[in-house]
Formats: C-alpha cells, structure tokens, sequence
C-alpha cells in the first residue's frame, strides 16, 4: 500500500463524505466541497491518497487565544475503516504536526469525543495526553436551513 498525503481541493469532497460520515456527520458532498472553498486562508487539509482514492484526511489550523496563545488545533482526522491500522492516521498526524512546526507553532491541541476510546489510545500512542475535561456546548441563533 503505497499512501501519498497531499493538501485537499474541492475535487476531493467525494471522497471525503463517507469518512465525514463514519464519523456519525452526515454531509454532501455539495456542502463539504464549500467548506473547503470557505476555509480561511491558513488553514491546512490534507489527505491521504490509495491508488488515487481519499482514505484519510486531516484538517489542522491555527488557533488564537489571550489564554493560551497561539496553538495549532486538529479540526478533524479521520482514517476510512478499511485502511485503519495501516498507518494512515499517523501519516496524516506528522503531516499536521510538521505544517505547525513549519509555522512556527510550539503546541498541537486537539478534542476528542469521550466516546471514541480508540482515537484515544491512538493520540496517546503519538505522544498526546489528556489535559482537560470539558463540556461542549452550543446554541443555534436561526431555524436549520432559514434564510440568513
Ligand atoms: C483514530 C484513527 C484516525 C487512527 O488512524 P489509523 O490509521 O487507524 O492509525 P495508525 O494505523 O496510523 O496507528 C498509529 C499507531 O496508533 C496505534 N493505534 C491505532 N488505533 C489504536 C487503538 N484503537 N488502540 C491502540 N492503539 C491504536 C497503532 O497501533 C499504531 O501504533 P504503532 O505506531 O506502535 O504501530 C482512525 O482509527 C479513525 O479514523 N477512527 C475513526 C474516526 C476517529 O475517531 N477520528 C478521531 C476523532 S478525534
């Protein structure tokens, strides 16, 4: 298996649904080749590509906060089920990792549903550990789908 990880386009939004989806999201690939378009400047998507087909992809960008500072956060990561365990999702990670060393970004942060035990042993595996416990809250200002 030969794995090539290289920034996302909008030709990739295909392939990027049913990953999107085993995750629990359901999008088009409409929508999805949107975001893409839409993303800020910055930001960086990779995916990981098997003969020509997304099989993993990543979404990392920098963060600003009077807090913590700058940090690079991990929008998302996600390896297609057939190709977990191969490597792919530690592939994409590094990638991530030297794009914000690269940026001059000294942290990597990320959230992971407390649910998704897996992942977790993986970040643990890549050197991640648990910092906090949070809540995740939000509030929907308008109807799904109104006119905005
Ligand atoms: C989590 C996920 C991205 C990992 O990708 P992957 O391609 O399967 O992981 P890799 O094959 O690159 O694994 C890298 C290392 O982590 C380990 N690892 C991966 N999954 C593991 C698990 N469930 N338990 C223990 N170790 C695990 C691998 O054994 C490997 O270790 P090694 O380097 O010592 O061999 C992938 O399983 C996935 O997409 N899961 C569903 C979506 C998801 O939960 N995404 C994260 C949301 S926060």
């Amino acid at each position: 298996m030969t794995i090539e990880v290289r920034p996302a386009t909008a030709d990739d939004a295909a392939g990027l649904v049913p990953l999107i989806a085993a995750m629990g999201y359901e999008v088009t690939a409409a929508e999805v080749e949107r975001r893409i378009r839409e993303l800020p400047a910055g930001d960086a998507v990779l995916v990981a590509v098997d003969e020509g087909r997304v099989c993993g992809w990543c979404h990392v960008y920098r963060s600003h906060s009077l807090i913590v500072g700058q940090r690079a956060e991990i929008a998302g990561l996600a390896v297609d089920p057939g190709h977990q365990g191969g490597g792919v999702g530690g592939a994409l990670l590094r990638h991530a990792e030297e794009w914000a060393a690269g940026n001059g970004i000294e942290v990597v942060h990320l959230r992971s549903g407390s649910e998704r035990g897996a992942a977790h042993e993986f970040y643990r595996k890549q050197g991640y550990s648990s910092v906090k416990t949070q809540l995740a809250l939000s509030k929907r200002l308008r109807p799904a789908g109104s006119p905005s």
